[in-house]
């Protein structure tokens, strides 16, 4: 059994995906090639209302992509940035990479979310921009983060490397906020094979902007009028993840809900199992329980051939990159107790609900030992 199997999300697009590379290896524009500006149009055209796409740059990485992002927003040295301590690395990492200080706010319990409440505490003088993660899946409480950015006059960047797909009522993961990013990594749901990102705003101007951040800060060939970099995503990643995106909208993100919900229906009573709040429509990039004894779960799973990951195990401001800052030396309890206590479980569109059951019953049984 495979904790996400790679292979069985290819099988279902391998037609679509080798004519797909066949054609950029017979034009063989393998940078700025037609495939990234056919993933750009069909993604922007998928988040926006219908008629009006919103603007899509397809990047190297979920991270290059965050890091463009603050670049594009005039985020550097002097600025602070708040964001979660629970997220994988670059959502922080980036900030600092800018010349600006991550500050940490903890999480929502029930959601894994940063807490607008706690954002609200750690706004400074210096703040400029709140990144919102949309943590396994889930978007994070926009409303309130909109209500404070909007007080306090703060940018938002959404991170949604793992909700592409997620909505919240009326809006998508990747809509939301002055910027939003996501990841093509090939766990994400939308996932390549390779690395890749894309970045998605509906201002224009911040759009030419971050396209030619990424493109060196181009807007002609050799001239250069803003700092970038090479932030691209090549010509045979973004045929990959086109051929691919049909299936992932049209089936993926409804077979992703359903094998969600049989975990949900048979684990709900007797473990902490993912909540999504009202209003949101989750994409479980992870499904992520709680468990008292974490660590044990993990063992007695692998004892039964189920694999298991835990996402994540140290808090970022418990890092050592980070220990040299003001916000590395509070503690975030809620971050810290998910920490210990999260474990994610196999979880793929195509999951078998043999495979499931089996796995269902091991943690059964050990969480009621
Ligand atoms: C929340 C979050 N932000 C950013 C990233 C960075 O994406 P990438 O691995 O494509 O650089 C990831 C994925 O790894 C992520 O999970």
């Amino acid at each position: 059994m495979q904790f996400i199997d790679i292979k069985a999300i290819h099988a279902r697009s391998s037609a679509e995906i080798d004519a797909a590379l066949a054609k950029v290896l017979e034009h063989g524009r393998y940078i700025n090639g037609p495939e990234v500006d056919e993933l750009e149009v069909s993604l922007g055209t998928f988040l926006g209302p219908i008629g009006q796409p919103v603007n899509c740059t397809a990047v190297a990485s979920g991270t290059m992509a965050l890091e463009v992002a603050l670049r594009a927003l005039g985020i550097g040295p002097g600025d602070e940035v708040i964001t979660t301590p629970f997220t994988w690395i670059s959502t922080a990492e980036t900030v600092a990479l800018v010349g600006a200080t991550p500050v940490f706010a903890d999480i929502e319990a029930d959601t894994f979310n940063i807490n607008p409440i706690e954002v609200k505490k750690a706004i400074s003088q210096k703040t400029k921009a709140i990144i919102a993660v949309d943590l396994f899946g889930q978007m994070a409480d926009y409303s309130a983060l909109e209500a404070i950015a909007e007080e306090h006059n703060l940018k938002i960047i959404e991170d949604a490397a793992q909700s592409f797909g997620a909505e919240q009522n009326t809006r998508k993961a990747g809509t939301v906020g002055h910027i939003a990013t996501t990841s093509f990594f090939p766990a994400k749901p939308l996932g390549g094979y390779g690395d890749g990102g894309a970045i998605f705003t509906s201002d224009e101007s911040l759009s030419k902007d971050i396209r030619a951040i990424t493109n060196h800060g181009c807007k002609e060939r050799e001239e250069h009028y803003i700092l970038g970099t090479n932030g691209r995503c090549d010509s045979l990643q973004a045929a990959i993840i086109h051929a691919k995106f049909p299936n992932f909208r049209d089936e993926e993100i409804r077979l992703r809900k359903e094998v969600a919900a049989r975990y949900t229906q048979a684990l709900k009573d007797h473990v902490s199992v993912p909540t999504a709040r009202s209003g949101n429509s989750h994409i479980y990039a992870q499904y992520t329980i709680r468990s008292m004894d974490r660590n044990s779960l993990a063992e007695a799973l692998k004892s039964k051939g189920i694999p298991s990951a835990v996402y994540y195990r140290k808090p970022l401001h418990k890092q050592k990159v980070f220990s040299h800052l003001p916000t590395a030396k509070k503690s975030f309890p809620v971050a810290e107790e998910a920490a210990e206590q999260v474990i994610s479980l196999p979880f793929h569109p195509y999951l078998r609900e043999t495979d499931q059951n089996r796995i269902i019953s091991a943690v059964l049984e050990h969480e009621s030992a």
